[in-house]
């Protein structure tokens, strides 16, 4: 049982969206279960070993829509309700998912003007997901009628808890080029600009002759054109907020029924993908899940902190989450195959995600499919049904967790230094043409930085309350409206810090260039202006901070005026251009500023960042702002801890494959073994510890 209620369900309803605490009072621990791929006696079978894995959940039925409706209106759940039931006798419930990512054969043969057609006119084929039109009516129509199908049918079943809607939007197909799209997308613009005129103003369209004379010219914006020639950014960013918003309203026509039928349901998503606004999407939901697959982030730091970016999108959209989709073997249906994970490693990428907010974990897959295009995307068990060791580490991390889950369940992640994640932010940097590295890699590296210093720091949604945090990174958000610049002064006037890098305050929200000196509606804030900023095709300059602490600037360059701000690091030309004859126009200006106001600070870097600069900057902000860190070790170690009143539980991951000793390590209780904490310590290989701090 869990120490604190469960609470609120709906993410909209939850006052600090990245703090909210599980909704529901047990750790959900489980399997992805396809019935309908297996015999009946191997489905006995499955039902005696998941129950000896000691999981309490499966998520099943989100790619079996010929298996639920064979034909159309003529639904079939025979099979399911057997399945559910038998897992039911074990005391292991189900989450099963609306199956609309998979539309059937029926459908497209009917219609095969639902299919979705690509951006260079052709039709997508059948055969895979995602590939029907999401505007189609006939596509919602069907949808709506077999959601509603079940909705009834276990509307009042005991072992159905929940429902995973559809499987992860836009990761196979986002965007849509039909005719019918593109009338769909005119409707959505006549909507938002209400006139012609407004919108050829707004998105500036003189440029190239663009003048549109009604809603109906307006055809689907091409990102990638065949003569190469970049897109319009207003046209292509409302495209993209075109195709979220389609999304939303599918998620909406889902969940009604779904509500209506059992309020006590869970119901969540599994994102998250390119142009769709998650904050928007989770608001009627009970959670967004992140599906975590780290070897797609490579091998060792790189797959660890490739995993801490996708979990903390995860937390920031959702606070407490479920990871519906955990590795659990060699993956590879596409190029180059991920790793199978090491002894122990799956086991520590469950406590990763927990370290970071799951309250829920799935892995991906019970059996290895022997059929398809995912045959070789590995499961615990292998096609030949013999459990091995993955299946062991499933019952350890099954033992593990539900000794451990009312310790968890309660408690959120300690996030004291937040990065801003915005849609808006990365979408409009996208639907630009530009080499500059965009908010969401910067996102990427900064936080990599910062956990890889242990501190407590992790992702938080612009649009989130920022109650708790003492410091927030704004890493180049192009747009800030003077609502955003209104409550980032509060924050800094109450005491927080604010960071914020290159390219901040140039845009409109229209994506066109605004007209204020940068940083526009930030300039009061950060007490300074941008009076010129370049790229450079090559690194040219650096951002002096002593003579020994520099901060290269391999991208660009922004001069900064200061109005009433310090500086604290100016531009320097690297020794090697320093033959040059002309003198370059930022040499000795300010690069890297701090403002006081109030009782905070913000801070201006005029570059931008990534893999190779984003160390030294850290290691400045971090003795400026006197950040303390968890505990002293290597990077490949990660530290993070999740609190409630009362109650400070520290994780303690080695990522290493070799021991890592840490040091300045707090007074606990390993709740795993008993073992109390010692100052130093060293953590095996793949090591693992969850301590309840004193
Ligand atoms: C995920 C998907 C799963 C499975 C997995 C492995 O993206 O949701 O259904 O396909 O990848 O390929």
């Amino acid at each position: 049982m869990s120490r604190n209620p469960p609470g609120p369900l709906r993410l909209q309803d939850a006052r600090i969206r990245h703090q909210r605490p599980s909704p529901h009072p047990n750790f959900l621990f489980g399997v992805a279960y396809y019935p309908e791929h297996w015999t009946a006696a191997e489905r006995r079978q499955d039902v005696r070993r998941l129950s000896e894995a000691g999981i309490n959940v499966v998520w099943m039925g989100e790619f079996a829509w010929d298996v639920w409706e064979p034909q159309r209106g003529a639904y079939a759940f025979d099979l399911f309700d057997r399945v559910i039931a038998d897992l039911g006798s074990v005391g292991i419930r189900t989450i099963l998912g609306t199956p609309t990512a998979a539309p059937p054969r029926w459908l497209t043969r009917d219609h095969p003007d639902v299919l979705r057609t690509a951006v260079d006119g052709q039709r997508t084929g059948h055969g895979g997901r995602q590939h029907v039109n999401p505007n189609h009516p006939v596509f919602r129509a069907v949808s709506a009628q077999l959601v509603a199908a079940l909705a009834e049918h276990y509307a009042n079943h005991p072992h159905v808890i929940g429902w995973q809607i559809d499987n992860e939007f836009h990761c196979i197909g986002a965007t849509d080029f039909s005719p019918l799209t593109a009338a769909a997308f005119q409707e959505w613009l006549r909507h938002r600009y209400g006139r012609i005129t407004v919108l050829n103003r707004r998105w500036g369209t003189r440029f190239n002759a663009g003048t549109f004379e009604k809603f109906e010219d307006i055809p689907l914006p091409l990102r990638d054109r065949p003569d190469g020639y970049p897109p319009h950014p207003g046209h292509l960013l409302d495209f993209h907020r075109f195709t979220s918003d389609v999304t939303c309203a599918r998620l909406g026509e889902q969940i009604e029924p779904l509500r209506a039928a059992n309020s006590d349901w869970l119901i969540i998503h599994n994102g998250f993908f390119r142009h769709l606004d998650y904050w928007k999407l989770g608001g009627p939901l009970d959670g967004l899940g992140i599906d975590l697959y780290p070897g797609f982030g490579g091998e060792g730091r790189a797959a660890q902190t490739w995993a801490a970016l996708k979990l903390e999108i995860a937390r920031a959209h959702s606070g407490s989450f479920i990871v519906p989709e955990l590795a659990s073997g060699a993956g590879g249906s596409r190029a180059g195959n991920l790793e199978t994970p090491d002894p122990g490693q799956m086991r520590l990428w469950a406590w990763q995600s927990v370290a970071h907010g799951a309250d829920g974990l799935v892995h991906f897959r019970w059996r290895t499919a022997r059929t398809g295009p995912e045959m070789h995307w590995h499961g615990v068990m292998d096609h030949d049904n013999i459990p091995r060791r993955r299946f062991r580490e499933l019952q350890q991390e099954a033992d593990e967790l539900q000794r451990l889950a009312p310790e968890i369940i309660g408690t959120v992640v300690d996030v004291k230094i937040g990065i801003l994640i915005d849609f808006e932010a990365d979408e409009s940097h996208d639907a630009v043409t530009s080499v500059l590295p965009s908010p969401r890699h910067q996102t990427e590296h900064i936080l990599a930085a910062l956990l890889g210093r242990h501190l407590p720091a992790g992702l938080v949604h612009v649009r989130d309350d920022w109650t708790g945090l003492r410091t927030l990174f704004l890493p180049s958000f192009g747009t800030i409206s003077t609502e955003l610049a209104a409550r980032l002064g509060a924050f800094v006037r109450r005491g927080g810090n604010v960071i914020c890098t290159a390219g901040t305050g140039r845009r409109t929200i229209d994506n066109a260039a605004s007209t204020r000196t940068q940083p526009g509606h930030l300039t009061r804030l950060l007490g300074v202006q941008v009076i010129e900023y370049g790229a450079t095709r090559q690194p040219l300059l650096e951002v002096a901070i002593s003579p020994d602490h520099v901060i290269a600037a391999p991208h660009g360059y922004e001069i900064i005026v200061v109005r009433q701000a310090t500086t604290c690091g100016a531009w320097r030309r690297l020794p090697s251009f320093s033959k040059a004859r002309v003198p370059h126009p930022a040499e000795n200006l300010p690069a890297l500023t701090k403002n006081a106001l109030g009782r905070g600070h913000a801070l201006l870097l005029g570059t931008w960042v990534d893999e190779s600069n984003v160390t030294p900057f850290i290691e400045f902000l971090a003795s400026e702002l006197r950040w303390r860190s968890l505990v002293e070790a290597p990077a490949i170690v990660t530290a993070q801890r999740r609190i409630s009143p009362g109650n400070r539980i520290l994780f303690l991951l080695n990522h290493a494959a070799e021991p890592t000793t840490i040091n300045r390590v707090p007074a606990g209780t390993d709740l795993l073994t008993g073992d109390q904490l010692t100052h130093q310590l060293t953590l095996p290989s793949y090591g693992v510890i969850v301590a309840k701090l004193v």
